[in-house]
C-alpha cells in the first residue's frame, strides 16, 4: 500500500504522532510530513494537534476525503471538471489501470444510455469505476445491476426512499409523479440517478469494465431535464457527497465480489425494484413490448407477460403504465 493510503487508513483510527506514523508505515518522518502536506494540498485538511496529526472533522469531497476510511479496494481520482468521467476511466483503462474511481464536480459532456446527453452540473456525484472483473462478458450486465443496488442503498442512507426502475434508473416517488415533458404517462417516479456501463473484452474475457454512475445530489432540479429531481430537493438540504460516494463504492465492492453469482445480485435488485408487478411498455430496438413485468432474469433481462405470451427484453426504455394507458 502506498504511504498516502496507509496514512489515510491510520488517521481513520484517530490522532497519531509523526514518529509513530513513521514507525507504523516504515518510512522516514520526512516522508510522513511530505504525505501530510500532499493530502492538505489535495483538500484533505489534516490537523496538527497535541496528540499528533488528526483527520479533519468534516473531510472535503476530494479524492483523499472519499478514500478516508473507505472499506473498498479503490483508489479515487478527483477532478474539478471533466468532459465525462467515463471517458477519463476509459483513458485509464487504456493505460492499464484498474480499481480506480474517477470523480468530477461537473461534467461538460456527460453521456447517458442510448447515446443520450447526460446533464451533470456542479453539486452532483458523477463517478466512474474502472474494474477488471474475471466474469465472462455475458455476465457483465450483472455489474450494472449491482451498481443500481449500491446507488439505491447510498441514496437511502442519505434519507431518500429510492428504488430501481428497469433497467437501471434510480427514482423516488410513485408512478403518479415524474410525468414526462409532454405530460404523458408516469415514468415511475422522479429520476435521481442513472448508470452507464461500458466495457471492452473478447469472447470469453472482460478486459475492462467502466460503471458510470450519476447521482443528482446537491443540484437544483431546474437545471435538470423534466422528470428529474435531486437528493437536495427531496431532503430539503445538502447531502454529504463524500459519504454518498463512499457508501456507493463500498456497497458496490461487496456486491461485485459475487456479482457474477446472478442469484444474489438479482435478489438484491428485485428487493429494490419498482418495475416488477407493473404494467409496462418497453421501447425495444425491434418495437414496443407491452404487458406486465413479472421478473428480471440473468444477466438483466426483463420478463414481460404480454397478450401474445412471455417476452424477455434486454434493452430499451421502460415506461410504467397506468391502467388508463393500455
Ligand atoms: C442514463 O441515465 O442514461 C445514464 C447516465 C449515466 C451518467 C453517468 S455520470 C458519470 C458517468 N459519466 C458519464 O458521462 N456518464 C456516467
Amino acid at each position: 500500500m502506498d504511504t498516502r493510503r496507509a496514512l489515510l487508513d491510520a488517521l481513520a483510527d484517530g490522532p497519531v504522532s509523526g514518529p509513530a506514523l513513521a514507525a507504523d508505515l516504515d518510512v522516514s518522518r520526512a516522508a510522513v510530513w511530505k504525505a501530510v502536506e500532499a493530502l492538505r494540498e489535495e483538500g484533505f485538511a489534516v490537523e496538527s494537534t497535541t496528540d499528533g496529526y488528526a483527520a479533519p472533522a468534516d473531510p472535503a469531497y476530494c479524492a483523499a476525503g472519499i478514500e478516508f476510511g473507505l472499506d473498498a479496494p479503490y483508489a479515487v481520482e478527483h477532478h474539478d471538471s471533466l468532459t465525462s468521467t467515463n471517458d477519463r476511466a476509459r483513458e485509464l483503462a487504456a493505460e492499464g489501470a484498474e480499481d480506480v474511481a474517477v470523480v468530477a464536480d461537473a461534467q461538460t459532456g456527460g453521456r447517458g444510455r442510448l447515446d443520450r446527453e447526460f446533464i451533470a452540473p456542479r453539486g452532483g456525484v458523477w463517478l466512474s469505476l474502472l474494474t477488471r472483473p474475471t466474469a465472462p462478458p455475458a455476465r457483465a450486465p450483472l455489474f450494472t445491476l449491482a451498481a443500481a443496488v449500491a446507488t439505491v442503498d447510498a441514496c437511502r442512507e442519505a434519507g431518500v426512499d429510492a428504488h430501481i426502475k428497469w433497467p437501471n434508473d434510480v427514482l423516488v416517488g410513485s408512478d403518479e409523479d415524474g410525468g414526462n415533458a409532454s405530460g404523458g404517462s408516469g415514468r415511475g417516479g422522479r429520476k435521481l440517478a442513472g448508470i452507464l456501463t461500458e466495457m471492452e473484452g473478447e469472447a470469453d474475457r472482460v478486459s475492462w469494465l467502466v460503471v458510470g454512475v450519476g447521482v443528482n445530489a446537491n443540484v437544483d432540479p431546474e437545471t435538470l431535464p423534466a422528470g428529474a429531481t435531486s437528493l437536495r430537493a427531496e431532503t430539503g438540504g445538502d447531502v454529504d457527497r463524500r459519504r454518498l460516494a463512499a457508501t456507493l463504492l463500498e456497497r458496490f465492492a461487496t456486491l461485485a465480489e459475487t456479482a457474477d453469482r446472478s442469484d444474489r445480485t438479482l435478489a438484491a435488485w428485485r428487493d429494490r425494484a419498482s418495475t416488477l408487478g407493473r404494467r409496462v411498455r418497453v421501447e425495444t430496438p425491434s418495437g414496443p413490448v407491452t404487458g406486465t413485468a413479472v421478473d428480471v432474469e440473468s444477466p438483466g433481462a426483463l420478463v414481460i407477460d404480454t397478450d401474445d405470451g412471455t417476452r424477455r427484453v434486454h434493452a430499451g426504455d421502460c415506461e410504467h403504465l397506468r391502467d388508463a394507458d393500455d
